[in-house]
């Protein structure tokens, strides 16, 4: 067994904040072990909470389809997680005692699997993993050296299906210059688009 799969199946009995209580299961994370993309989510949904694998809703097959068609890639070739492993009660956002509770959970994950470039989508990944207090349309259209990796915030999934204004192109564009940064291209790195 890998370091991961250890700490995936301690996970799967975790205790450490009151989240464990309202979940069918601990969705840890899927994908590539080696890949060096990595998307971080917010945390599961209904359907998720049920598979137990992130973004495999509604959101997650637009997550899919824009993979797909502005990398070319498919959500095999990534590993995909959340900020929280457990469902929140009607899907409301995380809060920060059952992020900080699930932290070392995506730490483990940032250690063994080593991604060069990390997407996350929406606010609430976005502002955990940067640590800052802005929004995701002003964080969002550049790349930002973290934790010697790439940062590239996007929009979530769940705001495109909204309609919210802007969000499809700014996600595309997001998802492109992700592709840029894994060809190692400096473009990647600044310019809103
Ligand atoms: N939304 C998320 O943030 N994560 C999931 O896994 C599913 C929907």
């Amino acid at each position: 067994m890998s370091d991961l799969d250890v700490a995936a199946a301690e996970a799967a009995s975790c205790t450490r904040c009151a989240l464990a209580q309202g979940r069918t299961q601990v969705v840890f994370g899927t994908g590539d072990v080696e890949a060096d993309l990595l998307f971080v989510g917010e945390g599961p949904g209904a359907e998720e909470d049920a598979a137990g694998l992130p973004f495999v809703g509604r959101s997650g097959k637009l997550l899919d389809r824009l993979i797909a068609e502005e990398m070319g890639l498919a959500r095999s070739d990534c590993y995909i997680a959340n900020v929280v492993m457990c469902r929140p009660p009607d899907n409301r956002d995380p809060r920060p005692e059952e992020m900080a509770a699930c932290r070392p959970w995506l730490d483990v994950k940032l250690t063994h699997l080593a991604p060069r470039v990390v997407v996350t989508l929406g606010n609430v990944a976005t502002r955990a993993l940067l640590g800052r207090r802005e929004g995701i349309t002003q964080l969002r259209g550049r790349a930002y050296p973290w934790a010697g990796r790439l940062l590239i915030p996007t929009y979530h999934p769940s705001a495109v299906l909204r309609g919210s204004p802007g969000a499809m192109a700014g996600m595309r564009a997001d998802l492109v210059r992700a592709k840029l940064a894994l060809a190692g291209d400096p473009h990647a790195v600044a310019g809103a688009g």
